[in-house]
């Protein structure tokens, strides 16, 4: 508590309705995220499917994104709406990415701790 949260990403290089892929420690652990810019928001979650506990990037940083505007897993195509990372289509429909608290703090992102 207190302590500064280290810069995740520029909110500014990350295109509007892009994502990007920045590593941080969660309660002890180094772990890869998503990034995902919507408009002057940012939403982030772990960067583990929930199908096989894989990467969705195809490599770093380079996700998937179907023409609908869902975020694709590169591994075996779990498909995943954006506003609450949920699996809508592909091998684990119904199952959920796992939310990660960031937020935008002088044009960084920054995890937001409580
Ligand atoms: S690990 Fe993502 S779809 Fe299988």
């Amino acid at each position: 508590m207190g302590e500064d949260s280290p810069r995740l990403a520029a909110f500014s290089q990350i295109e509007d309705g892009g994502f990007a892929e920045a590593e941080a420690m969660i309660e002890g652990d180094a772990e890869s995220l998503i990034l995902h810019r919507d408009g002057d928001s940012i939403r982030a979650w772990l960067n583990i499917c929930p199908h096989a506990g894989r990467r969705l990037d195809w490599a770093p940083g380079q996700f998937l994104k179907s023409r609908e505007g869902h975020l694709v897993c590169a591994v075996h195509g779990a498909t995943f709406e954006l506003s609450g990372g949920v699996c809508v289509a592909g091998p684990c429909r119904g199952e959920s990415l796992r939310p990660v608290a960031v937020a935008v703090r002088d044009g960084d992102v920054v995890l937001d701790s409580p």
